[in-house]
């Protein structure tokens, strides 16, 4: 993946002072710094500072877009096992990561590559009782279920469906996102899908993925069976701080910008703050160019990122470090 070049000439921190023309007073934005100053941190408009950096679209949204996914060395190793996990055909494929690593984002990634040869059934939240979850899975694949359909019919459905499909040469992947709200009971219920098989084949693959939880669920000693199923898994990593760099790089380049519009100390900066969660650079990222937006600035120093952290205004930084992160 190609990252922009090094940061041009960056200018000092005396702009972000407000030196460099006045700064803009959208209606929205009234936030006051501890300086007394007459700082704006939030703004009305979504596309406020876009025409301003001379931008085609936001760089930081808070979207699962894959078509600003930046493939760090974690994400690539995770999409690896996906893939991997998906050709072996294996019973079994488990991601998990910390809360706004990139999972649901490479899922999407996922879900544009797959062949045509192979249905996909997304779940992308599911809960509830025994019954309930075979009702989901049904749903996702556009199978009826209705409430009248008890758990033989819904069960016998959901078989005849994946013989169908076997029959006409397409393997069945259920993908489970946000799959650490799942009870140890429905995991044991979904392993026991995976036994449905036609001769030696079995038709039914799983791929779950998931918060740190998910992980803690599956190496309890009554999981055995489950673990044993697993085979391929990988758990995301946030990003050190060249990464982080880099991948503020590459959402620039990808929104359209020619140069990166942060100092390497802004991006320091803001790794030490977010820990390397990609949601929460985003956030910090968004939030600083607001900041210099409003200032009439046209790049981000450690100066505007220090303003954003001492206003309060990135959320995420009110949170302690031992996961808690929004
Ligand atoms: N490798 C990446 N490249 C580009 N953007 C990324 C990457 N990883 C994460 N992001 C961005 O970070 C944000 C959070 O990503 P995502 O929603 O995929 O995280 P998640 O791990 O699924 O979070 P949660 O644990 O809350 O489900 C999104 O805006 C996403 O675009
Ligand atoms: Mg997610």
């Amino acid at each position: 993946m190609e990252s922009l070049p090094p940061e041009r000439e960056i200018r000092c921190d005396a702009g972000d002072q407000s030196s460099e023309g006045q700064p803009r007073k959208p209606e929205a934005l009234n936030a006051k710094s501890e300086s007394g100053q007459d700082d704006r941190a939030m703004c009305s408009s979504l596309d406020i500072y876009t025409d301003h950096f001379a931008l085609s679209e936001r760089p930081f949204s808070l979207l699962p877009d894959p078509d600003f996914l930046y493939w760090s060395a974690s994400h690539q190793r995770a999409y690896t096992m996906l893939e991997y996990g998906i050709l072996t055909r294996a019973p079994i494929t488990v991601i998990t990561g910390e809360v706004g690593t990139g999972k649901t984002t490479l899922l999407h990634h996922l879900l544009k590559s797959v062949s045509d040869d192979v249905t996909v059934g997304l779940i992308a939240n599911a809960h509830g009782d025994r019954g309930e979850l075979l009702r989901w899975v049904l749903m996702a694949l556009n199978q009826p279920a209705p409430a009248e359909m008890n758990y033989v019919d819904l069960f016998s459905a959901f078989q005849s469906f994946l013989i169908e499909e076997y029959a006409r040469g397409h393997r069945v992947i259920l993908i489970f996102d946000e799959a650490q709200n799942l009870s140890a009971e429905s995991l044991e219920e979904l392993r026991m899908f995976t036994n449905i098989n036609s001769n030696k084949d079995e038709l039914l693959q799983l791929v779950l993925v998931g918060q740190p939880e998910l992980r803690d669920i599956i190496h309890r000693p009554e999981m055995r069976q489950f673990a044993q199923r697993v085979a391929s898994s990988f758990h995301l990593t946030v990003m050190g701080a060249k990464t982080v760099g880099k991948y503020i790089s590459h959402r620039l380049y990808v929104a359209g910008a020619e140069r990166n519009l942060f100092s390497t100390t802004a991006m320091k900066l803001i790794h030490d703050a977010t820990g390397g969660v990609p949601r929460l650079v985003n956030q910090l990222c968004d939030l600083s160019m607001v900041y210099a937006f409003t200032r009439g600035n046209q790049s981000i120093t450690r100066h505007t990122v220090q303003q954003v952290l001492d206003d309060g205004s990135f959320f995420a930084s009110s949170f302690d470090e031992g996961g808690n992160s929004p």
